[in-house]
């Protein structure tokens, strides 16, 4: 295919294995350019019929899409909604934007708040709990949703990362009262952006009619993202930085919108090809940790139900510093040396000064493993030659 070699060229003149790279072609390319009218129902009847769920509605982001779970949960000014610190800003804003109040929750050791480091958090205030799934892997979901019975709350499945996954034999973002979905960037499949509310509680009510996003700003998007991925070695810094200044975390990302065709038309493609891109990043997850699975001081992803969104892995023993542990990023400069791109995973939010104040109690576990996080590529565009390339790096730091 022309289109893929001339992206991996390009992509190569960075770095020779990119972390992200959406795996698009001339197919996604079409359906951004021409999409079907009915593009957006005809995604969301595709997801009711894949995850078994009841209702079912395509709109502008997850983060979109957690707002009108918890609005439709009627949670607002005096509510409480525990979160794990780790975990992505976007996951928090809608919380701030309904005045509710975040109350962070430790994470067990798979990187997943669990029944036990949720219930601590919980107080009479409590309405909902927002339980994400960290890089693909499942959280436990059948007793999460257990105790938030025993407590009367509303539970969001947060399946942002981990599209297919599942628990227990039931899909993931199909557990609890609503669950949310992500084509987001960095997802594993992926349009320019674009969430999916899951209303699995039928007393929920269904948000009101959204309205379409403009052409304008779903055209800048996608110019957007294709630069942010080409340059991110050179740009990212610096959305980074911008970002951080610019935007108050209380506020949504994007417009509260519908999704559009272009967008929905791109998923029904990722929707297709989404066993491949599931088949190519287990098999590069898989390849890694058998290559790495004898390197001293390096914990690994565990493998069962994961979805490999994200290849987490642990790195030595973290000190007392707030920021990422010398070894990581000793690490990651290492591996930016040999033209391997890898990522850190979010900066839990407790840290964060304006955010401090929701911390109820200590969070040993996030506090523990957040400096030793970072993740390796696995992006469905690399193979085996790539994890090998990999695996003999991270090799070549430890033994250095
Ligand atoms: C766990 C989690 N939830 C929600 C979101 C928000 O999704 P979106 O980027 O589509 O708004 C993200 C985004 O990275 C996420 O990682």
């Amino acid at each position: 295919m022309m289109l893929d070699r001339k992206i991996r060229s390009f992509l190569n003149s960075f770095y020779r294995i990119p972390y992200l790279v959406p795996y698009w072609d001339e197919e996604e390319l079409e359906a951004f350019l021409s999409p079907p009218r009915d593009a957006v129902e005809a995604l969301e009847s595709e997801l009711t019929r894949r995850l078994s769920a009841s209702r079912v509605m395509a709109v502008s982001s997850g983060q979109c899409a957690i707002f009108l779970a918890l609005k439709s949960m009627g949670i607002g000014p005096g509510d409480e909604v525990v979160i794990p610190s780790l975990v992505c800003r976007s996951a928090l804003a809608p919380i701030l934007r309904l005045s509710a109040t975040p109350v962070f929750c430790d994470i067990a050791g798979d990187l997943n708040a669990t029944a036990e480091t949720i219930e601590p958090a919980l107080t009479e205030k409590t309405r909902a709990i927002l339980v994400p799934h960290t890089g693909g892997k499942p959280a436990r979901m059948a007793e999460i949703v257990e105790m938030a019975a025993r407590f009367r709350i509303f539970v969001i499945d947060d399946a942002a990362q981990a599209f297919g996954g599942d628990h227990g034999g039931r899909f993931l973002g199909n557990w609890g009262d609503a669950g949310i979905l992500s084509f987001s960037a960095g997802k594993l499949l992926m349009s320019t952006a674009g969430g999916v509310l899951i209303l699995s509680n039928p007393n929920l009510p269904a948000p009101p009619p959204l309205p379409a996003e403009p052409f304008a700003v779903i055209l800048g998007r996608a110019l957007r993202a294709m630069l942010r991925f080409r340059l991110r070695k050179h740009t990212f810094p610096f959305f980074l930085a911008f970002d951080r200044m610019r935007r108050p975390v209380q506020q949504l990302e994007r417009p509260l919108c519908r999704m559009s065709v272009q967008d929905a038309a791109m998923a029904m493609v990722q929707l297709r090809k989404h066993h491949e891109i599931q088949a190519r990043r287990r098999g590069n997850a898989e390849t890694l940790i058998r290559l790495l699975s004898d390197v001293e001081g390096l914990t690994l992803p565990d493998p069962p139900g994961h979805t490999f969104t994200k290849f987490i892995v642990h790195v030595g023993s973290p000190g007392p510093c707030r920021e990422k542990s010398p070894q990581v990023l000793a690490l990651h400069r290492f591996l930016e040396s040999r033209g391997i791109e890898p990522e850190f995973t979010h900066w839990p939010l407790h840290l964060r000064p304006d955010l401090a104040q929701f911390l109820r109690s200590p969070l040993p576990v996030t506090d523990r493993l957040w400096k030793g996080l970072i993740s390796l590529p696995v992006q469905p565009w690399l193979g085996p030659g790539d994890m090998e390339v990999t695996a003999d790096a991270v090799r070549g730091y430890f033994a250095t």
